[in-house]
Protein backbone atom coordinates (compact mmCIF):
# COMPACT_ATOMS: atom_id res chain seq x y z
CA UNK A 1 0.00 0.00 0.00
CA UNK A 2 1.40 3.85 -1.20
CA UNK A 3 1.80 5.89 2.06
CA UNK A 4 -1.20 8.86 2.77
CA UNK A 5 -1.44 11.11 0.82
CA UNK A 6 -1.42 14.79 2.46
CA UNK A 7 -4.66 16.37 3.00
CA UNK A 8 -4.85 20.28 3.34
CA UNK A 9 -7.51 23.07 3.03
CA UNK A 10 -8.23 24.31 -0.01
CA UNK A 11 -11.01 26.89 0.89
CA UNK A 12 -13.88 27.57 2.67
CA UNK A 13 -17.24 29.17 2.87
CA UNK A 14 -19.97 30.11 5.04
CA UNK A 15 -23.88 31.32 4.83
CA UNK A 16 -26.07 32.72 7.66
CA UNK A 17 -29.58 33.59 6.78
CA UNK A 18 -30.41 37.42 7.33
CA UNK A 19 -32.99 37.07 9.85
CA UNK A 20 -31.74 37.95 13.34
CA UNK A 21 -33.93 36.94 16.75
CA UNK A 22 -32.75 38.53 19.71
CA UNK A 23 -33.07 37.73 23.03
CA UNK A 24 -35.35 40.48 23.81
CA UNK A 25 -37.45 39.14 21.02
CA UNK A 26 -37.72 36.05 23.11
CA UNK A 27 -38.12 37.73 26.25
CA UNK A 28 -41.68 38.85 25.04
CA UNK A 29 -42.61 34.83 23.93
CA UNK A 30 -40.99 33.11 26.97
CA UNK A 31 -40.20 33.03 30.64
CA UNK A 32 -37.06 34.34 30.48
CA UNK A 33 -34.65 36.92 30.60
CA UNK A 34 -32.46 38.59 27.97
CA UNK A 35 -29.89 38.77 31.07
CA UNK A 36 -30.05 34.98 31.83
CA UNK A 37 -29.81 33.58 28.51
CA UNK A 38 -26.57 35.77 27.76
CA UNK A 39 -24.42 35.27 31.30
CA UNK A 40 -25.69 31.43 31.66
CA UNK A 41 -25.20 30.84 27.77
CA UNK A 42 -23.04 33.86 25.92
CA UNK A 43 -25.78 34.30 23.43
CA UNK A 44 -27.25 37.33 22.87
CA UNK A 45 -28.91 36.73 18.77
CA UNK A 46 -29.10 33.63 16.66
CA UNK A 47 -29.62 33.72 12.98
CA UNK A 48 -33.09 32.24 11.78
CA UNK A 49 -34.12 30.63 8.33
CA UNK A 50 -36.78 31.66 6.20
CA UNK A 51 -39.51 29.35 5.74
CA UNK A 52 -38.83 28.64 1.98
CA UNK A 53 -34.87 27.51 2.74
CA UNK A 54 -34.11 24.11 3.93
CA UNK A 55 -30.63 23.06 5.24
CA UNK A 56 -29.60 22.36 1.75
CA UNK A 57 -30.67 25.97 0.34
CA UNK A 58 -27.85 26.92 3.37
CA UNK A 59 -25.49 24.77 2.30
CA UNK A 60 -25.25 25.63 -1.11
CA UNK A 61 -24.28 29.13 -0.72
CA UNK A 62 -21.64 27.99 1.59
CA UNK A 63 -20.10 25.33 -0.52
CA UNK A 64 -20.38 27.75 -4.07
CA UNK A 65 -18.51 30.08 -1.43
CA UNK A 66 -15.85 27.87 -0.26
CA UNK A 67 -15.83 26.38 -4.01
CA UNK A 68 -14.49 29.82 -5.09
CA UNK A 69 -12.71 30.24 -2.65
CA UNK A 70 -10.58 27.03 -3.32
CA UNK A 71 -10.28 28.03 -7.07
CA UNK A 72 -12.48 25.28 -8.15
CA UNK A 73 -15.52 24.20 -10.24
CA UNK A 74 -17.97 22.20 -9.10
CA UNK A 75 -17.29 19.44 -11.93
CA UNK A 76 -13.89 18.91 -9.96
CA UNK A 77 -15.25 17.95 -7.00
CA UNK A 78 -15.10 13.64 -6.27
CA UNK A 79 -16.80 13.86 -3.11
CA UNK A 80 -19.26 15.68 -1.32
CA UNK A 81 -19.75 14.71 2.91
CA UNK A 82 -23.22 16.73 4.27
CA UNK A 83 -23.11 16.96 8.09
CA UNK A 84 -26.57 17.55 9.35
CA UNK A 85 -29.09 16.73 11.82
CA UNK A 86 -31.43 18.59 10.32
CA UNK A 87 -31.79 17.74 6.64
CA UNK A 88 -34.10 18.35 3.77
CA UNK A 89 -35.38 15.14 4.20
CA UNK A 90 -35.38 11.80 5.96
CA UNK A 91 -34.14 10.67 2.43
CA UNK A 92 -32.71 10.87 0.04
CA UNK A 93 -29.44 12.78 1.98
CA UNK A 94 -28.81 16.19 1.78
CA UNK A 95 -25.57 15.79 0.08
CA UNK A 96 -27.56 14.42 -2.90
CA UNK A 97 -29.80 17.74 -3.09
CA UNK A 98 -26.13 19.66 -2.76
CA UNK A 99 -24.74 17.41 -5.69
CA UNK A 100 -27.71 18.71 -7.97
CA UNK A 101 -28.21 22.07 -6.82
CA UNK A 102 -24.04 22.63 -7.34
CA UNK A 103 -23.91 20.68 -10.30
CA UNK A 104 -21.39 18.46 -9.02
CA UNK A 105 -21.43 15.77 -11.61
CA UNK A 106 -18.40 13.98 -10.89
CA UNK A 107 -19.32 13.78 -7.13
CA UNK A 108 -20.49 10.91 -4.66
CA UNK A 109 -22.74 12.49 -2.09
CA UNK A 110 -23.68 10.86 1.92
CA UNK A 111 -24.62 12.63 4.61
CA UNK A 112 -23.28 12.01 8.13
CA UNK A 113 -25.27 11.76 11.53
CA UNK A 114 -23.10 12.82 14.25
CA UNK A 115 -25.31 15.90 14.69
CA UNK A 116 -22.86 18.75 16.39
CA UNK A 117 -20.04 16.58 16.11
CA UNK A 118 -21.03 16.19 12.27
CA UNK A 119 -18.01 18.57 11.04
CA UNK A 120 -15.71 16.68 13.00
CA UNK A 121 -16.38 13.36 11.33
CA UNK A 122 -17.01 14.77 8.24
CA UNK A 123 -13.52 16.33 8.06
CA UNK A 124 -12.04 13.23 9.05
CA UNK A 125 -13.85 10.90 6.62
CA UNK A 126 -13.14 13.15 3.93
CA UNK A 127 -9.90 13.83 4.83
CA UNK A 128 -8.92 9.85 5.13
CA UNK A 129 -10.47 9.81 1.55
CA UNK A 130 -8.29 11.99 -0.13
CA UNK A 131 -5.03 10.57 1.88
CA UNK A 132 -5.90 7.02 1.27
CA UNK A 133 -5.90 7.69 -2.33
CA UNK A 134 -9.93 7.65 -2.69
CA UNK A 135 -10.74 11.08 -3.77
CA UNK A 136 -8.99 14.40 -4.77
CA UNK A 137 -11.33 17.09 -3.98
CA UNK A 138 -13.68 16.80 -0.82
CA UNK A 139 -16.42 19.42 -0.30
CA UNK A 140 -17.75 19.04 3.21
CA UNK A 141 -20.64 20.78 4.00
CA UNK A 142 -22.29 21.60 7.43
CA UNK A 143 -25.83 22.79 7.09
CA UNK A 144 -28.55 22.92 9.99
CA UNK A 145 -31.67 24.82 9.72
CA UNK A 146 -31.78 22.96 13.46
CA UNK A 147 -34.34 25.84 14.72
CA UNK A 148 -37.18 23.20 12.73
CA UNK A 149 -36.13 20.90 15.14
CA UNK A 150 -36.83 22.92 18.67
CA UNK A 151 -39.71 23.14 20.71
CA UNK A 152 -40.28 27.31 20.97
CA UNK A 153 -42.36 26.88 23.61
CA UNK A 154 -39.63 25.07 25.92
CA UNK A 155 -37.36 27.59 27.32
CA UNK A 156 -34.65 25.69 28.29
CA UNK A 157 -33.75 25.06 24.52
CA UNK A 158 -34.87 27.09 22.18
CA UNK A 159 -32.91 29.72 23.12
CA UNK A 160 -30.09 28.02 22.19
CA UNK A 161 -29.92 27.06 18.89
CA UNK A 162 -29.79 28.94 15.06
CA UNK A 163 -29.62 28.13 11.87
CA UNK A 164 -26.24 28.12 9.53
CA UNK A 165 -24.03 26.60 7.14
CA UNK A 166 -20.19 26.15 7.12
CA UNK A 167 -18.16 24.61 3.78
CA UNK A 168 -14.47 23.75 3.43
CA UNK A 169 -12.93 21.85 0.13
CA UNK A 170 -9.96 19.93 1.10
CA UNK A 171 -7.43 18.56 -1.40
CA UNK A 172 -3.46 17.59 -1.33
CA UNK A 173 -2.31 19.89 -3.19
CA UNK A 174 -4.01 23.12 -1.22
CA UNK A 175 -1.32 25.27 0.64
CA UNK A 176 -2.19 25.92 3.74
CA UNK A 177 -4.66 24.19 6.63
CA UNK A 178 -2.46 21.03 6.53
CA UNK A 179 -4.21 18.23 8.74
CA UNK A 180 -2.33 16.58 11.40
CA UNK A 181 -4.39 14.30 13.14
CA UNK A 182 -8.17 13.46 13.99
CA UNK A 183 -9.52 11.68 17.27
CA UNK A 184 -12.68 10.80 16.87
CA UNK A 185 -15.19 8.87 20.09
CA UNK A 186 -18.27 8.24 21.23
CA UNK A 187 -20.09 6.94 24.66
CA UNK A 188 -23.93 6.14 23.79
CA UNK A 189 -24.21 5.90 27.81
CA UNK A 190 -25.53 9.30 27.23
CA UNK A 191 -27.83 8.55 24.92
CA UNK A 192 -30.56 10.05 26.65
CA UNK A 193 -29.43 13.12 28.35
CA UNK A 194 -29.49 14.76 24.07
CA UNK A 195 -32.15 13.33 21.84
CA UNK A 196 -34.82 14.03 19.61
CA UNK A 197 -37.09 10.40 20.94
CA UNK A 198 -39.62 10.45 17.76
CA UNK A 199 -39.68 10.93 13.80
CA UNK A 200 -37.77 7.74 13.51
CA UNK A 201 -37.98 4.11 13.04
CA UNK A 202 -38.22 3.37 16.77
CA UNK A 203 -41.10 5.58 17.16
CA UNK A 204 -42.75 6.30 14.02
CA UNK A 205 -44.60 9.82 13.95
CA UNK A 206 -48.27 9.28 14.78
CA UNK A 207 -50.42 12.03 16.54
CA UNK A 208 -49.75 11.05 19.82
CA UNK A 209 -46.07 11.78 19.38
CA UNK A 210 -46.87 14.70 17.65
CA UNK A 211 -49.02 15.86 20.60
CA UNK A 212 -46.23 14.80 23.29
CA UNK A 213 -43.60 16.93 21.45
CA UNK A 214 -41.40 14.17 20.69
CA UNK A 215 -40.30 15.10 17.67
CA UNK A 216 -38.25 18.59 19.15
CA UNK A 217 -34.58 18.06 21.27
CA UNK A 218 -35.05 16.75 24.52
CA UNK A 219 -32.22 17.99 26.49
CA UNK A 220 -30.57 17.36 30.35
CA UNK A 221 -28.66 20.24 30.02
CA UNK A 222 -26.56 20.06 33.16
CA UNK A 223 -25.11 17.02 31.82
CA UNK A 224 -24.40 18.00 28.63
CA UNK A 225 -22.63 20.91 30.07
CA UNK A 226 -20.44 18.70 32.78
CA UNK A 227 -19.49 16.69 29.27
CA UNK A 228 -18.78 19.07 27.35
CA UNK A 229 -16.41 20.54 29.33
CA UNK A 230 -15.15 17.63 30.61
CA UNK A 231 -14.98 16.24 26.91
CA UNK A 232 -13.50 18.90 25.24
CA UNK A 233 -10.25 18.74 27.47
CA UNK A 234 -9.84 15.16 26.93
CA UNK A 235 -10.34 15.02 23.09
CA UNK A 236 -8.03 18.07 22.04
CA UNK A 237 -5.40 16.70 24.83
CA UNK A 238 -5.56 13.26 22.73
CA UNK A 239 -5.47 14.64 19.31
CA UNK A 240 -2.63 17.04 19.87
CA UNK A 241 -1.24 13.90 21.07
CA UNK A 242 -1.38 11.92 17.77
CA UNK A 243 0.34 15.25 16.08
CA UNK A 244 3.37 15.20 17.98
CA UNK A 245 2.79 17.78 20.00
CA UNK A 246 2.44 19.38 23.69
CA UNK A 247 -0.59 21.29 24.87
CA UNK A 248 1.82 24.54 24.94
CA UNK A 249 1.98 24.48 20.99
CA UNK A 250 -1.87 24.85 20.41
CA UNK A 251 -1.88 28.60 18.99
CA UNK A 252 -5.79 28.87 18.18
CA UNK A 253 -8.44 26.56 19.26
CA UNK A 254 -11.79 26.72 17.59
CA UNK A 255 -14.63 25.18 19.47
CA UNK A 256 -18.15 24.64 19.12
CA UNK A 257 -20.23 27.18 20.09
CA UNK A 258 -22.43 25.73 22.47
CA UNK A 259 -21.85 27.86 25.96
CA UNK A 260 -19.23 30.45 26.48
CA UNK A 261 -18.74 29.31 30.08
CA UNK A 262 -17.80 25.88 28.40
CA UNK A 263 -15.15 27.02 26.15
CA UNK A 264 -14.56 29.39 28.89
CA UNK A 265 -13.25 26.14 30.61
CA UNK A 266 -11.49 24.74 27.76
CA UNK A 267 -9.58 27.71 27.89
CA UNK A 268 -8.64 27.42 31.63
CA UNK A 269 -7.58 23.82 30.77
CA UNK A 270 -5.31 24.43 28.15
CA UNK A 271 -4.15 27.93 29.73
CA UNK A 272 -4.86 29.63 26.50
CA UNK A 273 -6.31 33.42 26.92
CA UNK A 274 -9.30 34.44 24.95
CA UNK A 275 -7.45 36.00 21.78
CA UNK A 276 -6.32 32.23 21.05
CA UNK A 277 -9.86 30.99 21.15
CA UNK A 278 -12.28 31.81 18.53
CA UNK A 279 -16.22 32.54 19.83
CA UNK A 280 -18.32 33.54 17.95
CA UNK A 281 -21.54 32.53 20.09
CA UNK A 282 -22.79 36.04 21.22
CA UNK A 283 -24.21 36.34 17.22
CA UNK A 284 -25.24 33.03 16.04
CA UNK A 285 -26.07 30.53 19.28
CA UNK A 286 -25.22 26.93 18.69
CA UNK A 287 -25.39 26.21 15.02
CA UNK A 288 -25.14 22.51 16.13
CA UNK A 289 -22.84 20.89 12.89
CA UNK A 290 -22.17 24.43 11.09
CA UNK A 291 -20.61 25.94 14.32
CA UNK A 292 -16.98 25.06 13.90
CA UNK A 293 -16.94 25.54 10.19
CA UNK A 294 -18.81 29.12 10.48
CA UNK A 295 -15.83 30.11 13.61
CA UNK A 296 -13.07 29.06 11.42
CA UNK A 297 -13.94 31.12 8.19
CA UNK A 298 -14.57 34.17 10.46
CA UNK A 299 -11.02 33.68 12.19
CA UNK A 300 -9.59 33.48 8.40
CA UNK A 301 -11.50 36.38 7.69
CA UNK A 302 -9.98 38.33 10.81
CA UNK A 303 -6.85 37.33 9.94
CA UNK A 304 -6.11 35.13 12.89
CA UNK A 305 -4.91 32.08 11.28
CA UNK A 306 -1.24 32.61 10.28
CA UNK A 307 1.56 30.26 8.90
CA UNK A 308 2.78 27.92 11.04
CA UNK A 309 0.11 27.93 13.57
CA UNK A 310 -1.28 24.84 15.20
CA UNK A 311 -5.11 24.82 15.40
CA UNK A 312 -7.21 22.82 16.35
CA UNK A 313 -10.96 22.51 16.09
CA UNK A 314 -13.31 20.56 18.76
CA UNK A 315 -17.04 20.15 18.81
CA UNK A 316 -19.03 17.41 21.19
CA UNK A 317 -22.61 16.47 20.23
CA UNK A 318 -26.18 14.13 20.90
CA UNK A 319 -24.41 10.59 20.44
CA UNK A 320 -22.93 11.37 22.63
CA UNK A 321 -20.05 12.36 20.29
CA UNK A 322 -17.21 14.13 20.37
CA UNK A 323 -13.75 14.91 18.03
CA UNK A 324 -10.91 16.99 17.20
CA UNK A 325 -9.22 17.97 14.06
CA UNK A 326 -5.43 19.46 14.31
CA UNK A 327 -4.38 21.65 11.39
CA UNK A 328 -1.13 23.28 11.00
CA UNK A 329 -1.74 26.77 9.28
C1 LIG B 1 -28.84 24.79 29.13
C2 LIG B 1 -27.93 25.52 30.10
C3 LIG B 1 -27.55 26.87 29.55
C4 LIG B 1 -28.70 25.71 31.39
O1 LIG B 1 -27.89 26.40 32.31
P1 LIG B 1 -27.80 25.92 33.82
O2 LIG B 1 -27.02 26.94 34.53
O3 LIG B 1 -27.30 24.51 33.79
O4 LIG B 1 -29.28 25.98 34.25
P2 LIG B 1 -30.22 24.79 34.75
O5 LIG B 1 -30.54 23.87 33.61
O6 LIG B 1 -29.60 24.20 35.98
O7 LIG B 1 -31.49 25.61 35.13
C5 LIG B 1 -31.43 26.56 36.14
C6 LIG B 1 -32.77 27.21 36.21
O8 LIG B 1 -32.95 28.06 35.07
C7 LIG B 1 -34.21 27.78 34.47
N1 LIG B 1 -34.12 28.06 33.05
C8 LIG B 1 -33.84 27.20 32.04
N2 LIG B 1 -33.87 27.86 30.87
C9 LIG B 1 -34.19 29.14 31.15
C10 LIG B 1 -34.38 30.28 30.37
N3 LIG B 1 -34.24 30.27 29.02
N4 LIG B 1 -34.68 31.43 30.98
C11 LIG B 1 -34.82 31.50 32.31
N5 LIG B 1 -34.66 30.44 33.11
C12 LIG B 1 -34.34 29.27 32.54
C13 LIG B 1 -34.47 26.34 34.78
O9 LIG B 1 -35.85 26.06 34.70
C14 LIG B 1 -33.94 26.24 36.18
O10 LIG B 1 -34.91 26.71 37.06
P3 LIG B 1 -35.16 26.00 38.47
O11 LIG B 1 -33.84 26.11 39.20
O12 LIG B 1 -36.25 26.82 39.06
O13 LIG B 1 -35.54 24.60 38.14
C15 LIG B 1 -26.66 24.69 30.40
O14 LIG B 1 -27.00 23.56 31.13
C16 LIG B 1 -25.95 24.28 29.16
O15 LIG B 1 -25.42 25.09 28.43
N6 LIG B 1 -25.88 22.95 28.91
C17 LIG B 1 -25.17 22.44 27.75
C18 LIG B 1 -25.96 22.74 26.52
C19 LIG B 1 -25.27 22.32 25.29
O16 LIG B 1 -24.06 22.39 25.21
N7 LIG B 1 -26.06 21.87 24.33
C20 LIG B 1 -25.62 21.52 23.05
C21 LIG B 1 -24.74 20.35 23.04
S1 LIG B 1 -24.15 20.09 21.44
Amino acid sequence: MSSPRRVALAGMGIYVPERIMTNKELEARLDTTGEWIQSRTGICERRIAAPEQAASDLGVIAARRALQDAGLAAEQIDLIICATASGDTTFPSTACLLQTQLGATAAGAFDISAVCSGFIYAYAAGANMIASGQAKRVLIVAAEKFTTLLDWEDRSTCVLMGDGAGAVVLTSDAKQGELLSCSLGTDSGGIENLIIPAGGSARPTTHETVDQKLHYMKMNGPEIYKFGVRIIGESVSEALKLAGLNESQLDLLIPHQANIRIIKSAAKRFNLTMDKIVVNIDRYSNTSAASVPIALAEAKEQGRLRPGMHVAMVAFGAGLTWGTVVLRW
